[in-house]
């Protein structure tokens, strides 16, 4: 039918043009000494967890796959990893103020019980960023323990907040 492979050469059109999106895929520079993990002198374990699943999208040490070239997958990476920079960058927390770190450590291990994090759609993509239970539980009690203690100052603990808030 006519009009059947008028549409096809549409989209076909249409998926070529929007490779030509820009799209940026440049990560920050990196000052190793503001990381969490060497600010929170985390276990080693806890580091190999926290880089497997949460690092690709809340660091500035993003991993492109190769399908992260490929319109529309780009603009969903791209979306996913600015989105969850604004919310938590592991990368820059000793830079980050009290109140941001003292929320963040607060949500991090929230996100995990629920299993909200990592996001379901990167999961399918990386199975090797799924968390186990016993993981799971190592990043929860790391999280939990107040070990981490917030910034460089150390002016401001992990205050305790009512837990059922939600902003
Ligand atoms: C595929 C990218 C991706 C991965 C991997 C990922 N996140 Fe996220 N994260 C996001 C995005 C996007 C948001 C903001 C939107 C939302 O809250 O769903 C977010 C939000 C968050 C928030 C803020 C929650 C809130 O309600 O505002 C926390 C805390 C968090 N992530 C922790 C983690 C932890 C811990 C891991 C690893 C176990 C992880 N994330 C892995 C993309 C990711």
């Amino acid at each position: 039918m006519k009009l059947l492979k008028r549409i096809g050469l549409l989209l076909l059109l249409l998926a070529i043009a929007i490779q030509f999106v820009p799209v940026n895929r440049t990560n920050p520079a990196l000052d190793p000494n503001q990381d969490y993990l060497k600010v929170s002198a985390a276990p080693a374990e806890v580091a190999r967890l926290l880089k497997a699943s949460c690092y690709d999208c809340h660091s500035n040490e993003s991993k492109y796959p190769w399908y992260a070239y490929v319109a529309p997958v780009s603009f969903l990476t791209q979306n996913h990893i600015q989105e969850g920079r604004s919310k938590v960058n592991f990368s820059t927390w000793g830079n980050s103020s009290a109140h941001d770190q003292s929320e963040a450590l607060e949500e991090i291990p929230e996100t995990i019980a629920e299993g909200e994090m990592p996001l379901w759609d990167y999961k399918l993509m990386h199975p090797e960023a799924k968390l186990t239970e016993a993981e799971k539980r190592i990043l929860i009690d790391w999280f939990n323990s107040g070990s981490q203690a917030t910034g460089q100052t150390g002016g401001d603990k992990n205050h305790q907040e009512r837990e059922d808030h939600d902003d």
